[in-house]
């Protein structure tokens, strides 16, 4: 850079302008700026010259042309005409080379275009069914113009052919820029240093009455600012928060990532043979072996309910183990979690003897033991809603979730009856997806079951509903992520989340 303002301000020293920065031989190269790399690192130079008044600069613009990938072989190996014409044998000497063969010397597409020009130049001829060379040798005019283009940017023979090129895709148009210099009211021949700040010990010499400014560029971009920036996932998840505390919410405690069967299974009534136990879904804890055991009396109520029934139920009359029960697990849903807030909303209407109806939510992390792809990973965040009251209904909850999707801007939704051990009835929910234009299934539902409800102690009158949905799934939607280890995982760039428009909006 400083070798090139240099450079320039000699050359206006000795000449008063520099009519066309093309023309100006690099410094330390015998070399002519020809290239755009070269103007504009010549621009740079005048930039800053410029911006101390020692120069003045306008800024010329050209249309150039420049050779596609085709255009530069056919530049560096020769035109398909010629390939054709010295694939071919001479006239008498030799077989007439068929079209068939000609394609599989030198390429179908070659052949294709090679071949029509080549006659058409005279070159060959047809012999028979296949062609023989007329002329002992060519001159590849269309080679050597190819190369005058690369090197000039324009074509010997003028716009005609230059169309022509563009039209067979050899070649496309640039804009080219380059500049025009004139001197400025401060030129000198050499650059000085200025001062970017006044000082106090500017100040207190007095050095600031002769001292030289550098003028303020208003137009240069700001540094971008750094700050702390939330992950798509934790904004999204703090939009959740606040619908659910907007609607009257309280938030569970969800820290047992570690959970014992007990909770995420048994208290929910799912039966001790469902194959969502098994290893493929669940991750089992081996150290520690087994979990403390459950609360006697309770564990006794939810060991008959599976076993031989009660509260109206049948219960699965099936082998029970009190060995499962304490196993320990990475809990596969939150709502283990749920079944410790209502138990404890049962032992507190045991205590007082007054019910407290209750609305609450969790957002956090489960795990299952999937097929990891570009959606599924074996974690992710579940949001869970819980209400607790009494004759609560069906209805009650499709209207619930008809509030609470609102106020995500899902205004349409569906529901289909589905099954799950701890509800009955059960409902998948799907939303249409105005974006993607499509119903998507968003969600699962349904009304915990008396099986699951009456052995904690709660009223026989309490009826509890829930729904949960993942978290990473609207947030890839919200933010058109398609794979999710570009959202979740080792993978994620910090710069990605720090400039992630999720972060500003
Ligand atoms: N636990 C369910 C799931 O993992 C979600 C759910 C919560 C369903 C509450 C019904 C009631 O998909």
């Amino acid at each position: 850079m400083e070798a090139i303002s240099t450079y320039i301000l000699s050359v206006l020293q000795k000449d008063g302008t520099i009519v066309d920065t093309r023309k100006l031989l690099l410094p330390g190269t015998s070399r002519n700026a020809t290239s755009q790399e070269d103007q504009l690192a010549i621009q740079g130079s005048l930039n800053s010259l410029q911006s101390r008044d020692m120069i003045k600069y306008t800024t010329q613009e050209t249309l150039m042309h420049e050779l596609t990938p085709e255009g530069n072989d056919l530049a560096d190996n020769g035109s398909h005409e010629a390939r054709v014409w010295a694939a071919v044998p001479s006239k008498g000497q030799g077989e007439p080379l068929a079209p068939a063969a000609l394609q599989g010397i030198i390429g179908a597409a070659s052949a294709k275009v090679g071949q029509g020009r080549a006659m058409k130049n005279g070159w060959i001829g047809k012999e028979g069914a296949g062609f023989v060379k007329l002329v002992p040798q060519i001159t590849d005019q269309a080679q050597i113009d190819l190369r005058q283009v690369r090197e000039t940017g324009t074509h010997p023979k003028g716009e005609k052919e230059l169309a022509d090129l563009r039209k067979r895709k050899l070649a496309v148009q640039k804009k080219f820029l380059w500049f025009t210099v004139e001197k400025g009211p401060e030129f000198s021949i050499s650059v000085e240093k200025l001062e970017t700040d006044l000082t106090v010990e500017m100040l207190a010499s007095g050095a600031w009455k002769d001292a030289k400014f550098k003028k303020y560029n208003f137009e240069a971009e700001g540094l971008p600012t750094s700050g702390g920036a939330l992950h798509p996932l934790l904004k999204v998840r703090e939009e959740f928060r606040n619908i659910f505390f907007e609607m009257g919410f309280a938030e569970m405690p969800t820290s047992t990532y570690v959970e014992s069967a007990f909770w995420n299974f048994d208290a929910l009534f799912v039966p001790q043979q469902h194959p969502a136990r098994e290893m493929q879904d669940t991750f089992y804890v081996s150290d520690p072996v087994a979990s403390m055991p459950p609360q006697p009396d309770y564990h006794a109520e939810v060991t008959k309910v599976h076993t031989v029934g009660g509260y109206g139920s049948s219960g699965y009359r099936a082998p029970w183990s009190d060995e499962e029960t304490q196993k320990l697990v990475l809990r596969t849903h939150t709502t283990a979690s749920s079944a410790r807030a209502l138990k404890q909303l049962a032992d507190e209407y045991k205590q007082t003897g007054v019910f407290r109806p209750a609305k609450l939510f969790s957002i956090d992390r489960v795990f299952r033991n999937e097929a990891v792809d570009a959606t599924h990973l074996a974690e992710f965040h579940q949001v869970e809603g819980v209400v607790a009251d009494r004759g609560l209904t069906l209805g009650d909850l499709i209207g619930f979730m008809q509030t609470f999707f609102k106020k995500m801007g899902l205004e349409h939704l569906r529901f289909k009856p589905a099954y799950n051990p701890y509800t009955e009835p059960s409902l998948e929910i799907f939303a249409f997806h105005p974006q993607l234009h499509k119903w998507v299934e968003i969600g699962n539902s349904g009304m915990f079951r008396p099986e699951m409800l009456e052995p904690m102690g709660l009223p026989k009158d309490v009826r509890v509903h829930g729904w949960g949905l993942s978290l990473e799934r609207p947030t890839m939607i919200r933010y058109g992520i398609n794979n999710i280890r570009t959202l979740v995982g080792h993978k994620v760039p910090i710069d990605s989340v720090e400039k992630s428009a999720a972060v500003r909006f």
